[in-house]
């Protein structure tokens, strides 16, 4: 039977040791590296959400307060692109200005009260309704919600429909 030196013996008791130190020091530094993966991934998500609450307020335009328009009335809103219609029942509309033909931007006709298309001719009434052919369908329209008589409407996405409706109109 052979025996071991004490050098040799000590470095065989010494190799658990080191072996444990080293496990404990991976397990460590993976604890660590999981933490910074989890604390990066959630930055990531909180300036993802931080971003798309910013976008969404962007997209709350003021159109004016209600006492300022009058029933009959359409106005055009730069900030948002859109036509801002009073209806004759005192009811507000957001109106899209692109064609529901072929997309040209649709100009109010004060004199002739209504929307005409300078590409092929489309017209829409007040409410954006289709009055004359190739349109296919009204224009699209944004929600509009009236807040302490703020008119606020919300242009991230246009709605399309078939018809209108009074549902379609923010009232006081
Ligand atoms: S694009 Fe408006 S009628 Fe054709």
């Amino acid at each position: 039977m052979s025996r071991q030196s004490p050098v040799q013996e000590e470095k065989t008791v010494g190799k658990p040791r080191r072996r444990r130190f080293l496990n404990w020091l991976w397990g460590g530094l993976a604890a660590l590296a999981c933490g910074e993966i989890v604390w990066f991934a959630g930055s990531l998500l909180k300036s993802r959400r931080r971003r798309e609450e910013k976008r969404l307020a962007l997209k709350l335009i003021d159109a004016g307060m209600v006492q300022n328009y009058k029933p009959g009335q359409v106005i055009a809103i730069t900030d948002g692109s859109f036509y801002l219609a009073c209806l004759d029942d005192g009811s507000f509309m957001a109106l899209s200005r692109t064609c529901t033909h072929l997309g040209c931007s649709v100009p109010w006709d004060e004199k002739q009260q209504k929307f005409v298309c300078p590409c092929h001719g489309s017209t829409f009434d007040r409410n954006g309704s289709v009055l004359t052919a190739p349109a296919p369908r009204p224009l699209d329209y944004f929600p509009v919600r009236i807040e302490n008589g703020l008119i606020r409407v919300d242009i991230s996405t246009p709605l399309r429909r078939g018809s209108f409706s009074v549902s379609q109109a923010a009232r006081v």
